[in-house]
């Protein structure tokens, strides 16, 4: 076999471990949703809840146990470095707010890199059961499906999805002004409180674009590639090649890229 052949059962067989794990992780925060969890404060705004933590062990104790030199990069203070490469970049609860308020909208996002290659994502919201999924250069699907990004051209026609960060309090980077600009320019925005879905939402077309500031690489890793694999095209906010640590995350189906750019650098 080709050494291209051998690196695409590879991320095959990753992905599998991926989607497997993620459902693990699903079940339990679907089960335990309309249970009594305890909630804590990370900031004023900020929450973690007893789930985000036990999602999390659940993930790394499965991906360990069969890959136990592969470092784990996780929300919830877990840093591992491995040995070989590899690396899981995992949101073991994106959409954490909204779990704690009981709105069934949030995921468990899981990417494996290889340095900083992405090689496969997976979010799943098992409230919905919609399972995305990517493999580098493969495509991307929902519940096994091929999705691509939308043909909407225009600002005027879009859907966009976006966020605002837990420092909204203190920053002066509150996104209040860029979330303006676009509901003066669009047919409308949403804010579905899981990054990682609203990623998933453009790469399946429900969005034509979702921009945020402030993420992290957990909220953007598997979602990024999903968009690309989709069709679309993920950068900061001026165009630059999209940075893994989440500042200015600006995601389209490539057709109102320049214009959401030009309205982010406030030249629209
Ligand atoms: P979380 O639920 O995992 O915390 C909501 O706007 C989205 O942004 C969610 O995906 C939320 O992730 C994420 N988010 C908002 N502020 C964040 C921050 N300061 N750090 C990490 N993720 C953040
Ligand atoms: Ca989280």
């Amino acid at each position: 076999m080709t050494r291209q052949g051998k690196q695409q059962l590879e991320k095959t067989a990753l992905l599998e471990d991926a989607v497997r794990i993620s459902r693990l992780a699903g079940k339990l925060l679907k089960e335990r949703l309309l249970t009594d969890f305890s909630v804590d404060h990370k900031g004023e705004v900020d929450l973690v809840t007893e789930m985000d933590r036990s999602a999390q062990d659940l993930i790394k104790q499965e991906i360990l146990l069969k890959y136990p030199d592969h470092g784990i990069l996780a929300e919830e203070d877990l840093h591992i470095q491995g040995s070989d490469g590899f690396r899981w970049i995992v949101d073991p609860l994106d959409g954490t707010t909204n779990y704690a308020h009981r709105f069934p909208i949030f995921s468990v996002s899981i990417a494996v890199a290889n340095k900083n290659d992405i090689l496969c994502g997976v979010v799943y919201n098992p409230v919905s059961e919609e399972l995305f999924t990517s493999i580098q250069g493969e495509g991307a699907s929902l519940n096994a499906l091929p999705i691509s990004v939308s043909k909407i051209n225009s600002l005027n026609d879009s859907l966009l999805g976006t966020g605002f960060p837990y420092n909204i309090r203190e920053s002066s980077q509150t996104n209040l002004d860029h979330f303006k600009e676009f509901a003066l320019r669009t047919q409308g925005i949403r804010r579905c409180g899981s990054a990682a879905l609203d990623l998933c939402f453009v790469a399946c077309g429900r969005l034509d674009g979702f921009w945020e500031l402030n993420l992290k690489s957990w909220d953007i890793a598997a979602g990024a590639l999903i968009v690309r694999e989709a069709g679309g095209v993920t950068t900061d906010f001026e165009g630059s090649a999209l940075k893994m640590d989440g500042s200015r995350v600006l995601a389209s189906n490539g057709h109102i890229h320049s214009r959401m750019m030009e309205v982010l650098t406030g030249d629209g």
